[in-house]
């Protein structure tokens, strides 16, 4: 079964964070897509893959230079038909954990959970939306979190992460506009993959129920369904696992 059937056959596609739960359920899935031809597989440490499609490359969100070289290499022999960007930080060790109350706020956490989750994707997208294909459908989506939905928060908590995807989803929605000036066909979105158990979920999965919380390759499964599914009058949008559209 093909997820990319909207796409052109013999797509060249990138994943950036390949080495994440999501990014490497992507490059697999993609991988063993019939009408894929190569995947251009990026992360910080560049890994081995059993698939001969997938061609593995260095990228650093927090080193610009790293990202142009990467957009370059994806694009040296075909424009790219779909870019995922599949990174993010939610906690790290000691240093990095998300605010259950505003006393929590730390300018270092606020610095840096900003760099990865929306400095870094800017640059990816300054960078590979030039490479994409022009002349028929072709898609940027770049994984936020519900939580990063202002109309959506109920909760409070989690600021620097729900600041910095609020801030991925205005980056997207400008994106959109831009590049529907010169590639009208393109696709380009956020999207929620719902709860996915992967390192980044890790310590906040313990009350999740089973049913809601997804393995990586069913996330990447219907996240590809959905990417599939839409077409250039719904770009700019902000896209659940379901393919129900979510209130910036
Ligand atoms: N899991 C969930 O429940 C969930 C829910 C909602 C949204 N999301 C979003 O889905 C996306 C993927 O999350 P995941 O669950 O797959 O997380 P993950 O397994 O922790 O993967 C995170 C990825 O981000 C990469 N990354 C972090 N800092 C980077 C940097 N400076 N440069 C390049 N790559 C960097 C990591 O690379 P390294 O291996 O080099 O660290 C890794 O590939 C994130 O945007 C996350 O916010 C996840």
């Amino acid at each position: 079964m093909s997820l990319t059937s909207s796409l052109r056959p013999d797509s060249n596609v990138a994943v950036i964070g390949a080495s994440g739960g999501i990014g490497a359920a992507f490059v697999e899935l993609l991988a063993s897509d019939a009408r894929v031809r190569r995947v251009h597989a990026f992360c910080r440490v560049p890994g081995e893959w059993e698939q001969d499609k997938v061609v593995s490359h260095r990228l650093d969100l927090t080193d610009e230079e790293s990202i142009e070289a990467a957009a370059a290499a994806a694009s040296s022999d075909a424009p790219l038909d779909l870019v995922i960007v599949a990174t993010g930080i939610l906690h790290r060790g000691e240093c990095i954990r998300p605010e259950k109350a505003m006393r929590e706020i730390r300018a270092e956490t606020l610095a840096e959970v900003l760099a990865v989750n929306a400095v870094g994707p800017s640059l990816v997208a300054k960078h590979f939306l030039p490479k994409l294909r022009r002349d028929c459908k072709a898609v940027f989506a770049a994984l936020s979190a519900r939580v990063g939905s202002i109309g959506d928060n109920r909760l409070g908590g989690w600021t620097a992460y729900r600041m910095s995807k609020a801030a991925l989803n205005m980056l997207v929605r400008t994106m959109a506009i831009e590049q529907a000036r010169t590639a009208p066909e393109s696709v380009v979105v956020a999207l929620h993959p719902g709860t996915v158990s992967t390192e980044l979920s890790r310590p906040f999965t313990a009350r999740v129920p089973p049913a809601k919380l997804f393995r990586p390759r069913m996330a990447a499964t219907r996240l590809l369904g959905v990417l599939d599914a839409l077409w250039p009058d719904q770009t700019g949008g902000f896209f659940a696992y379901d393919g129900t559209r979510i209130d910036y």
